[in-house]
């Protein structure tokens, strides 16, 4: 049985996750409408990727017993100067999902809630992976911002994501 401070925090999330997902896809046409086509399949799978961690956390909150509760979708922004933008917003948003993840952690140690705090972990594991991720790209944008030829070879790079 959830607390019901878990499940209003944990539907916070859902809607946090559901917004992140929101902006990658608008990074995704960003990228796309500027002729980057493996940036636009980057972001699009890292969009996909949202949804699922939305996914996740309303089938725990199902299996706990709670209530999912769907709540209204901020606008995001709707275009980017140059990939390295999107990147570094990119990563400045996970560093902020990294934040509401470990204050969740927080809440389910002072409530012992366990079962939260054991589905938690993932995403513990799951930002330091996506952190990891936008700051190595952002590393080799910085190196070939101002070569065509560079951009060019990471968009392909980008598009074969798995
Ligand atoms: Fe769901 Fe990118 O954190």
């Amino acid at each position: 049985m959830l607390d019901s401070k878990m499940e209003i925090a944990l539907n916070q999330q859902v809607n946090a996750e559901l917004w992140s997902s929101y902006l990658y896809l608008s990074m995704s046409y960003d990228m796309d409408s500027k002729g980057y086509e493996g940036m636009a399949f980057w972001f699009a799978s890292q969009a996909k990727e949202e949804f699922e961690h939305a996914s996740r956390f309303m089938k725990f909150i199902g299996e706990m017993d709670g209530k999912v509760s769907l709540m209204p979708i901020e606008e995001v922004q709707q275009t980017w100067n140059a990939p390295i933008d999107a990147f570094e917003d990119t990563l400045k948003h996970e560093k902020v999902v990294t934040q509401r993840i470990h204050k969740l952690m927080d809440l389910a140690i002072e409530l012992k809630d366990y079962p939260t705090q054991s589905m938690l972990k993932w995403f513990v594991d799951e930002q330091v992976e996506e952190e990891d991720t936008a700051r190595k790209i952002i590393d080799v944008l910085k190196k070939i911002e101002s070569s065509p030829a560079g951009l060019y070879a990471l968009d392909k790079k980008l598009g074969k994501r798995a």
